[in-house]
Parts: structure tokens; sequence; C-alpha cells
């Protein structure tokens, strides 16, 4: 189970009073949050909170309407394109969007980040990176297999290994075991806390999962109403009398 260390003190995101709105929809309104180098944060809200519109505006896919924005010690909301260009190659996103690519093989689709990002130099260096992180994801076997013969779990778990074949020193997951059974969700989980500790990576996790709260967050933060309403424990969920997180603890 994942400990609830005081965290270390590097702090690696910052978000602050961050506001976006579509129309008359404001989604965030004034929200902040830390992410610290070496811990898994966990973001629980509501569907249609906000939570997958947090993660575009720390990767600038989207700008927000005001806040801020630092990331690995950058201004993000500052940065030129080539500025912005080289840091998102040192942080990983697996959004629930990101699909592998049907008519590539496993090994092409990890080699597709590595070509996209120039990072590609020896082929003998492409290959021992897609068996290195093969290996992690613990899916040697399927190098040359095509994505309609793995299953979803299998599925996931290359997508989680080409987010890592450049070696990302933050990792931002975006329900990363929806639409997975619960078996499979849970090996996505001790999967995602053992690439925590291999490549000591720091992640943003969004998610409903319980198994995700219980086993993989350091820290749970409560995205409702487009505030950071509470950070704690999985602990100190449970033995919160907040009733929006109480809420939470019914109905997930
Ligand atoms: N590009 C967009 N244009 C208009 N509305 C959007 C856009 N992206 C998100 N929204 C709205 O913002 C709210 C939050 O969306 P989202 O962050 O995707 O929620 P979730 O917490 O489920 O990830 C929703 O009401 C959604 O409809
Ligand atoms: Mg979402």
């Amino acid at each position: 189970m994942a400990t609830t260390a005081r965290p270390p003190a590097e702090r690696v995101i910052a978000v602050r009073d961050l506001h976006v709105a579509f129309g008359a929809n404001q989604v965030l309104r004034g929200f902040d949050l830390d992410l610290y180098r070496g811990e898994n944060v966990m973001v629980l809200g509501k569907s249609g909170s906000g939570k997958s519109v947090l993660i575009k505006c720390i990767v600038r896919l989207l700008r927000p309407d005001a806040g801020r924005v630092e990331v690995l010690g950058q201004d993000v909301l500052a940065l030129d394109q080539d500025q912005l260009d080289h840091l998102r190659v040192r942080i990983g996103f697996l959004f629930q969007s990101s699909a592998l690519y049907d008519s590539m093989t496993v090994q092409e689709n990890l080699e597709f980040p590595l070509r996209r990002h120039w990072l590609a130099t020896a082929r003998q260096e492409t290959e021992a990176l897609v068996d290195e992180v093969l290996d992690a994801v613990g899916l040697a076997h399927t190098r040359a297999m095509y994505p309609s013969e793995l299953s979803g779990g299998m599925k996931r778990r290359i997508g989680l290994a080409r987010t890592l074949i450049l070696k990302p020193e933050i990792v931002l997951y975006d329900e990363p075991t929806t639409g997975l059974d619960p078996i499979t969700g849970r090996e996505i989980v001790e999967l995602i806390l053992k690439l925590q500790r291999q490549y000591n990576t720091s992640s943003i996790i969004i998610s409903h999962d319980l198994n995700v709260a219980k086993l993989a967050a350091n820290r749970i933060a409560l995205l409702h109403e487009g505030r950071n309403r509470v950070e704690g424990s999985y602990a100190d969920f449970l033995a919160s009398d907040d009733p929006v997180v109480k809420e939470f603890f019914i109905f997930m």
C-alpha cells in the first residue's frame, strides 16, 4: 500500500488559482494543486467536474483564462512553442483516448514516440528501449503482435509502455483504469505503483477508482465546484466528516 509520508521537498508541479470557463460553464474557479517529486497525487472528482480540463492545462493543450501553471520550474503559460515541446518530452500522458495504432505492431507503436521526438538515435538503442519498457509492463512476448490481438488490459499496459519509453519525469494519467474489469484495473494500478518506483516518476492520476485511491495515491485531492476542496490520505478521506467526501465513498 502507498505510504503517506510527508511529501519530499522538491515541487515538480504547482497549479495556482486556475480558472477555465466555456461560455457560462465555469469549470475551474481557482483550483490549486502541488505535486512533489516521487509522489502520486490522485485527483478525485465527479464526471464533468473538470479533471481532464485540469490535465490539459498542465501540458497547455488548453490555455486557462487565468492562473499559473509551473512544471519542472518552468512557467508553462509563458513558454514559446519550442520550449513547450522540450518540456512536453519530460512529461508522459496517458489519456483515455490515447489509443494504439491498429495498423502498427506493438514494437512500431512503442517506437513511435521516439521517432516523433527525433530521439531514436541508433537502431540498437531503440530496440533496447523497446525491450526495456515491454519487460517493465510484463509483455515481452507481444512485440510482433497487432493491437487487435491484445486484450483491453494488455492494450492499456502497452499504452503505459509507450508513455514510459521517453523516460518522463512526470506522468499524467487520465482515468487509467476506466473501462477495465475490476481485476484488470487492479493490475494496472499495481503496475502504476511499480513503475513509479522503478522509474522514480511523479504522477497526477485522475480517477474514480477506489483501488487507485487505496493502493497508488500518496495523496488525494478532491476537485469540487472548480476548487481543491480538501486534500489528504486515503485514511483521511475514509475518516472525513465532509459530506462531499462521504458521498464519494458511498457511491464510488
Ligand atoms: N473544449 C471544450 N469546449 C466546451 N466545453 C468543454 C470543453 N472541454 C470540456 N468542456 C466542459 O468542461 C466540463 C469539464 O469537462 P472535463 O474536464 O472533461 O470533465 P471530467 O472531470 O469528467 O474529466 C464539462 O462540463 C465539459 O462539457
Ligand atoms: Mg475526464
